[in-house]
């Protein structure tokens, strides 16, 4: 009995530090503060984007123009949201998108423009008709540009500037490159051409083929290390692997930073990247098994070796019992 009484006093004080002490110092310790000292909360908003955040943050940052700035911006979004899209007419928009988004694997500006297949499904509406706006407005990295206009993607506001026409492709694109997507097909279209992931020997070329001889898969090798310093170049730094990086920093860091990277890492490179729901968690999905591809047989085989477990633990309480029935 004095065990028991020992065992359920340690449980309790383990349970207490795991679920409120432990959370209360890793809070304190990690407060984002504002200039002021107000704590900064990070929250998420469900994966859809009105600038609240970008406003927030240009106001901490106390740039007056700036605010104004974020503001007409999202308001301008808004209205371009208002309006009702005709899909027939946004198809011929579309072909404008296609001279770059075309499948060719070319570097442009940094990056190779990822293919748009199922952009209609893994990407906010409202984030869609901000990016064709102004991509780096909509990704929050305006700050790395004296005009926005030299954003890679950025001459897309002179080809495509008329409110309608924007309202017109995005209605065209959630009706015509939406439908089913895969994990893997999310995760290539919106995060490959910067970020590799070893364990699935993808990089920001794509799938890694299998060679027949050494010399192509050198070659290969090249082609891989020519992109990556593109991007270095166009980011700043080498995008980290992501084949970990969910189990290293956690769900709800994962599901903060890709909603708004400056949040989390302020004046980091990345931008935002516009997923809605449906697209976060196809992602974390993808980076999930990538991360621990044994999980879904591990958590199969978990009840399995449990039982195991109790029929020996009975067998042995048996086989105790007709032992020691004679010596009692
Ligand atoms: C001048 C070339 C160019 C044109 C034209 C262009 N894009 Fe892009 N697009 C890019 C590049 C480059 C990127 C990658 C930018 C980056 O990752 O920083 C990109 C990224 C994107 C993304 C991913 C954005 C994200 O946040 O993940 C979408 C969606 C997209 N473009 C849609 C479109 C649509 C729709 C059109 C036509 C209305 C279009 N693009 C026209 C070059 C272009
Ligand atoms: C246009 C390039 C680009 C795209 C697209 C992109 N990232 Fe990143 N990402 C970066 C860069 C650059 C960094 C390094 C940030 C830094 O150190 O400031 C980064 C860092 C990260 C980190 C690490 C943050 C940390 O704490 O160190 C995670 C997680 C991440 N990205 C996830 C994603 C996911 C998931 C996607 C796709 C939904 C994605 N990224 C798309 C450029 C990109």
């Amino acid at each position: 009995m004095r065990e028991l009484k020992i065992f359920a006093v340690v449980v309790f004080f383990s349970l207490l530090t795991y679920w409120l002490v432990e959370p209360y110092a890793h809070h304190q310790m990690h407060m984002k503060v504002d200039k002021d000292g107000k704590e900064i909360v990070i929250k998420s908003h469900g994966f859809t984007y009105d600038g609240t955040d970008d406003i927030a943050e240009a106001e901490r940052k106390g740039d007056a123009a700036l605010v104004t700035k974020k503001k007409a911006f999202w308001a301008d979004v808004k209205t371009v949201a208002a309006l009702k899209g005709n899909a027939a007419a946004g198809e011929t928009v579309f072909a404008n998108c296609i001279g770059c988004h075309n499948g060719a694997n070319i570097n442009m500006g940094g990056v190779i423009p990822p293919n748009l297949d199922h952009s209609g499904a893994i990407y906010d509406k409202n984030y869609l008709i901000a990016l064709i706006k102004d991509p780096a407005m909509a990704g929050n990295v305006d700050h790395k540009y004296a005009d926005t206009s030299l954003h890679p993607m950025g001459s897309i506001k002179f080809t495509v500037s008329d409110n309608q026409q924007i309202a017109d492709v995005v209605a065209y694109m959630q009706e015509k490159k939406a439908g089913e997507v895969t994990p893997k097909e999310a995760f290539t279209e919106a995060c490959v051409r910067c970020h590799a992931v070893r364990y699935t020997k993808t990089t920001q070329l794509g799938d890694t083929p299998k060679f027949k001889h050494k010399k192509d898969e050198l070659a290969h090798e090249i082609k891989v290390i020519e992109e990556q310093d593109l991007v270095k170049a166009y980011m700043g730094n080498l995008p980290p692997d992501l084949s970990m990086m969910i189990r290293a920093r956690g769900e709800h860091f994962m599901e903060t930073f890709i909603e708004n990277p400056q949040g989390q890492l302020a004046g980091t490179s990345m931008p935002r990247v516009g997923l809605n729901q449906e697209g976060y968690e196809k992602v974390k999905e993808y980076l999930t098994e990538a991360g621990d591809p044994s999980k879904k047989a591990r958590e199969q085989l978990g009840p399995w070796v449990i039982g195991f477990f109790v029929f020996f633990t009975i067998l042995a309480f048996l086989w105790k019992k007709s032992m020691w029935r004679d010596l009692h």
